[in-house]
């Protein structure tokens, strides 16, 4: 049967290729973007709708319009759109800092309080939030990245309980790396000399591993196709990792048994961290 889905980050990447794949089966989709000439054309029901997260007055109005075309309330909401700021954490201005909250947790959250009243009412829908991986293995210079996912898991996680007595359902993905270009997206920070001289080398390594990794995962589009199962309610999973077996089954699974500070060497050594003698 044909869903309305309202899906952030239609432009490019995983959002993209969901857009295109939840269109080939027949489903309608809302697509959003920060400019209107980024977003697909001449996709059979695909309806464009121009959103930037960090812009937080705008997402309930471009929403609810988009909420009225579809009928009063959309089945699905998948809060996908994201991008990184990279950079050592005491470099990061406040500003900075807040910007990735509101792209990655504050604008999600918005979407998720406007389309909850029409859904209740209803008493049917799903969101979907898209985090990461890096909710259970932190990225290097990219902690407001990574603690933005691991709240964005709890809150789907938390909001999922407290609808528990309702027919609304919350599914937490947890994407590994995929061959995207968020990495070529991710901003990186303006460092004061002493800063970058008291990072190095591990700044340079970890951006390099990262641009690595991006570069040899996977295609993006088992993470779309994992979306369109899970649009279709073929998934029915309060938290779907997926990635290549290591990163989504493998490591997850040793994360529950080691101890933490494995986990962190086993981090340092995929980054290329070097390791300073803790006193
Ligand atoms: N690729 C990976 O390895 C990976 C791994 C784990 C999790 N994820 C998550 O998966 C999601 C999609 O990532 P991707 O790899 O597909 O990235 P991508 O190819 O860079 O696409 C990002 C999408 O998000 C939109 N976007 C970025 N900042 C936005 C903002 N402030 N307001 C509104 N839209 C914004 C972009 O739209 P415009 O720039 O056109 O506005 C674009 O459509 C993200 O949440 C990311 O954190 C990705």
């Amino acid at each position: 049967m044909s869903k309305t889905v309202f899906l952030t980050g239609a432009s490019a990447g995983i959002g993209l290729l969901t857009a295109r794949a939840l269109a080939a089966r027949g489903h309608r989709v809302w697509g959003t973007a920060r400019k209107l000439e980024n977003l697909p054309k001449d996709l059979p029901g695909f309806h464009p709708v121009v959103l930037d997260l960090n812009n937080r007055a705008g997402i309930p109005a471009a929403f609810l319009a988009a909420q009225e075309e579809a009928g009063g309330a959309f089945d699905v909401l998948i809060n996908n759109a994201g991008s990184g700021t990279f950079g050592p954490l005491e470099g990061f201005t406040e500003e900075e800092f807040r910007s990735q909250l509101e792209t990655l947790l504050f604008g999600p959250l918005d979407l998720v309080r406007a389309a909850l009243p029409a859904m209740r009412a209803r008493n049917r829908g799903l969101i979907v939030n898209v985090a990461s991986l890096a909710t259970e293995f932190p990225l290097p210079f990219l902690a407001p990245y990574s603690m933005s996912k691991a709240a964005l898991s709890a809150m789907t996680e938390g909001l999922g309980i407290e609808l528990a007595h309702t027919g609304l359902r919350l599914i937490d993905l947890r994407p590994g790396d995929f061959r995207t270009k968020f990495h070529d997206s991710t901003k990186r920070i303006e460092l004061s000399p002493a800063l970058a001289a008291a990072y190095a080398p591990n700044l340079e390594a970890a951006w390099n591993a990262i641009d690595k990794n991006m570069n040899a995962a996977p295609d993006p589009q088992q993470v779309a196709d994992a979306l369109v199962k899970i649009v279709e309610g073929k998934t029915k999973r309060p938290v779907v990792a997926v990635g290549d077996i290591f990163q989504a089954r493998i490591a997850p699974l040793l994360v529950r048994f080691a101890h933490r500070a494995w986990v962190q060497w086993g981090l340092r050594l995929y980054y290329g961290l070097k390791t300073g003698k803790k006193t």
